[in-house]
């Protein structure tokens, strides 16, 4: 008999004895049912309820001597187990479920005489004459082992997921060393950009502009493709990309191949702002300070690991609190945007991993009300799943800090496409909030919110957001696949958040196809590349 437990645990099969066809699929349904009682109830119906069935039902398929499956030790074990003498009718002894339910024995240890494995157990079921506790008693040793393993398989299956969606996937490194080729031997891969005669349009507060910092060339192509293939007017289009500085040559050398005139196109790397150079950027001193931070936060990584009573999720996601991802600038940056954009009043922020549907110049037509940001919510709509964020989830509502300054039902809004308005956001004082709550976060050890640059967002932008409709900006993407592509194609902007960014393998092949479009399969670097519809 094997027992197989994916490590995500939506699948444990049972395969019984050799040779035999039927299996049992067992799916968790339930987000709740802890793994332990997944095992237990999954024990409970192929291997006990089996005994007992297999006892009353058959008695003399095998012979005594080659006791080799399931069925023969039930044969062997069961009378003295299950029947109760005095009747025919075959119930599970309470003893058991005392057993199984009590409290936990000491933690067993892989070297320990604790069977390892189910085909061990049954083999020492075999062989003893075992009473219905001493069964019960190994069941649970073995079950608390198994357990064991099964929360470092899932820490690890956590952990790839994150590998999978945060490290660079061949194709892209593959097109970004291309693009920086380019850059250095070809001369049509080093245009101005914008060309000299479109330079004013960069600072023309009557046009349309748009901002994008992303280090990912291909999902930035898309962006922009989409965006200005959507625009009525393509020649109002101003994208302004930001990107870091080792991906600055493969940015420009991409849009200097692929110039999408009439719109207009910048791309700067963030060392080429003023405000930076500057020196006078809180952004550097409080992400080192918060780099620091997290390597310390609550003993590093080992007793992250450590801590068995932790759920493993909540160890993934600890250990990707680690991760430089979520310390870079980058990731900070759209809280510069007034000090990064001096002469504009308005500009509609944009993530990387979205696709443009629409025309977005209607945006500049909503009346924002004075306020700052306008963004769609996210505890409102059909879709219960995706639009289910409220305050608590994203802060901890168990310091007084947050509970004494925010409400935990009030809806949580969205990063994604935001239509921020330049004008009013300089007359509050959003940044220094934002960077007195990182501070005040540090300075908890965290203990405000743990993870991701939305929730001092959240608290940084209070007050100061107008919601808009949410035809604007259609989320989820990249973490549920029952969106319909009828339902994403009605969006204005589609966003993939969450891990299954279209780039990646683990995309969601139904939904990719609205973000590939946007690429051209005929491309030299694309195919050079090898990226795919
Ligand atoms: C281990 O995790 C539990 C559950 O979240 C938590 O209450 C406890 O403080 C943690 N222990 C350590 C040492 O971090
Ligand atoms: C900005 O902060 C300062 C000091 O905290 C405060 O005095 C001032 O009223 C604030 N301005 C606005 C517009 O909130
Ligand atoms: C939330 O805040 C409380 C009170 O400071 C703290 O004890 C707890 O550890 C925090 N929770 C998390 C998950 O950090
Ligand atoms: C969408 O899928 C998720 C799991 O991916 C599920 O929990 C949720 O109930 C589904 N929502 C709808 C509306 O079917
Ligand atoms: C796609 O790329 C090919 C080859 O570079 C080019 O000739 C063609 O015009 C492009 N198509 C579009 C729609 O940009």
């Amino acid at each position: 008999m094997q027992l197989h437990i994916s490590p995500s645990m939506r699948h444990v099969t049972v395969f019984p004895g050799k040779g035999v066809r039927e299996f049992i699929k067992f799916k968790v349904t339930s987000r709740r049912l802890s793994y332990k009682m997944v095992i237990y109830s999954l024990l409970f119906m192929t291997f006990l309820l089996r005994f007992i069935f297999v006892l009353t039902a058959m008695d003399t398929i095998e012979g005594e001597t080659q006791c080799s499956s399931l069925g023969c030790i039930g044969k062997r074990l069961g009378p003295r187990m299950w029947r109760r003498p005095d009747s025919a009718s075959v119930t599970v002894p309470e003893e058991i479920y005392r057993v199984l339910e009590g409290a936990e024995p000491d933690e067993p240890t892989a070297g320990s005489d604790v069977p390892q494995t189910l085909e061990e157990f049954i083999e020492e079921m075999k062989s003893d004459r075992t009473d219905a506790k001493t069964f019960a008693l190994r069941l649970r040793a073995m079950v608390s082992l198994l357990d064991q393993k099964t929360r470092v398989a899932k820490i690890q299956e956590y952990l790839y997921r994150h590998v999978a969606s945060s490290s660079i996937p061949k194709p892209l490194h593959c097109l970004a060393l291309r693009l920086a080729q380019e850059h250095s031997t070809n001369v049509g891969a080093r245009h101005q950009l914008p060309a000299p005669e479109r330079v004013p349009a960069l600072v023309d507060p009557e046009l349309y502009h748009f901002v994008l910092a992303s280090d990912n060339v291909l999902a930035a192509a898309v962006v922009a493709a989409s965006l200005v293939a959507n625009a009525l007017l393509p020649g109002s289009v101003v994208l302004h990309v930001i990107t870091d500085r080792k991906t600055y040559a493969p940015m420009q050398a991409w849009f200097s191949l692929h110039p999408l005139a009439p719109a207009v196109v910048e791309v700067k790397a963030l060392h080429h702002f003023d405000w930076f150079t500057r020196g006078r950027v809180p952004v550097m001193e409080a992400m080192e300070k918060d780099r620091a931070a997290r390597s310390h936060f609550r003993g590093g990584s080992s007793a992250i690991v450590a801590n068995v009573s932790e759920k493993p999720i909540i160890v993934a996601a600890k250990l990707q609190a680690l991760s430089p991802k979520y310390h870079c600038v980058m990731n900070h940056i759209r809280i510069h945007l007034p000090e990064l954009f001096p002469s504009l009043n308005k500009v509609v922020f944009l993530d990387d991993d979205v696709v443009v549907q629409a025309d977005l110049s209607p945006l500049w037509d909503i009346d924002l009300q004075g306020k700052v940001n306008g963004a769609v919510e996210t505890c409102r709509g059909a879709d219960k799943f995706v639009m289910s964020k409220r305050l608590k989830h994203y802060l901890n509502f168990s310091h007084p800090l947050i509970s004494k300054n925010f409400q935990p039902d009030e809806c949580a809004w969205a990063y994604g496409m935001n239509v921020f308005d330049l004008e009013a956001w300089r007359k509050t004082n959003i940044s220094v909030t934002y960077y007195h709550w990182l501070q005040k976060n540090l300075e908890s050890d965290l203990s405000l919110w743990q993870l991701g640059t939305l929730p001092p967002g959240l608290i940084a932008f209070h007050g100061h957001v107008h919601v808009i409709d949410p035809y604007w900006h259609m989320l989820g993407l990249g973490y549920q696949e029952n969106t319909t592509v009828e339902d994403a194609e009605k969006a204005a902007v589609i966003h993939f958040n969450g891990r299954a960014k279209p780039w990646l393998d683990i995309a969601f092949p139904e939904i990719r196809p609205l973000w590939a479009k946007y690429l051209n399969l005929s491309d030299k670097l694309i195919r050079a590349c090898n990226i795919r519809a």
